[in-house]
């Protein structure tokens, strides 16, 4: 019998490899990091051992990306934030509009765009793709009332640090004001931030409806998660593990895509149930910060055209 000496299935000899997220444990991105772990446990007979790391419990993201660089960390499921901040490309993803809902985001990130940013810009990085999932599409809390034609200016808003999301924010009028998901509730319940960019299920699993005048349902972007390991790492491991690796967080991503849509419909109902102050408002609650925004980051990121033919495409089918 094999010799167990740590946690669940543990044997001597045992290779441990981590996989980091900032994202705490109730997360669908923990629980589906928990999900590829025990697959890996199971198909190796106890051989690769993935040992999750979530709530930032190793730094936030940009010190994630320097141990993932070094091989210090192995994996990990990032957000776009500090992805963009290294390479602009990846910023087209938070293109406000740019799909209607949680569906064809998916697709969108199952088309060719995403996958060029995954093959060819991560490798730069240090950092070698495995997938995409994604979260809830991005809503808005405020924590004062919104008055009948009314905009977030002048709205101090919690954002993720990404030039793409501050520019949105900033052409609409607004203070944003970038904290990581875990400084959230701190900053929201003492008055530190007036308004939030977030998503339903946050919402809920930290009862920020509680705190808010109103949420806007506006579904105004895709927020992407890329399953990352260390490219250095990636190159040290066996070819069939890196294959098996490569199968497992695949299928756990595509379980992602598919679920969030339902993720999305589910926490709204509780929210609607639970009476919370939920309005689904459009465009204009940002003034002209649409059109503005596409102005400058086609410019920038030309790639960002491509993306959205691909998108209206998607929606024409
Ligand atoms: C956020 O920072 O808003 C966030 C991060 C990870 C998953 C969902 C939301």
């Amino acid at each position: 019998m094999a010799l167990l000496v740590g946690g669940l299935g543990q044997m001597a000899g045992a290779e441990v490899l981590r996989i980091g997220m900032i994202t705490p444990p109730s997360h669908q991105w923990t629980i589906s990091a928990h999900a590829v772990a025990e697959r890996l446990n199971a198909q190796t007979e106890g051989r690769l051992v993935l040992s999750v790391m979530p709530s930032g419990q190793l730094g936030n993201e940009a010190q994630m990306l320097q141990q993932l660089r070094s091989g210090a960390l192995d994996m990990a499921f990032l957000t776009v934030g500090e992805l963009a901040n290294r390479d602009p490309d990846f910023g087209i993803l938070v293109a406000p509009y740019l799909v209607p809902d949680a569906e064809t985001a998916a697709r969108l990130l199952e088309g060719p765009t995403a996958a060029s940013l995954l093959e060819n810009n991560l490798a730069p990085l240090g950092l070698h793709g495995l997938g995409y999932g994604m979260a809830g599409m991005r809503i808005v809390l405020l924590s004062r009332p919104l008055a009948d034609g009314g905009t977030v200016a002048g709205r101090k808003i919690r954002t993720v640090p990404l030039a793409q999301e501050l520019d949105f924010w900033s052409t609409a009028g607004a203070v944003p004001t970038p904290l990581p998901l875990p400084d959230l509730f701190d900053a929201y319940a003492n008055g530190q931030i007036d308004g939030m960019q977030l998503d339903l299920e946050g919402t809920w699993n930290n009862r920020f409806q509680d705190y808010s005048a109103v949420i806007l349902d506006s579904e105004h972007m895709i927020f992407p998660m890329f399953a990352v390991a260390s490219g250095r790492k990636w190159q040290s491991l066996d070819p069939a593990d890196r294959d098996l690796i490569a199968r497992l967080v695949a299928e756990e991503a595509a379980h992602i895509r598919a679920a969030y849509p339902q993720i999305d419909a589910d926490y709204r109902a509780r929210l609607t149930e639970a009476g919370a102050p939920i309005i689904r408002p459009g465009p204009e609650i940002f003034g002209d910060a649409v059109e503005k925004w596409y102005e400058t980051w086609r410019e920038r990121t030309p790639l960002l055209v491509q993306l959205e033919d691909e998108a209206r495409a998607l929606q024409a089918d």
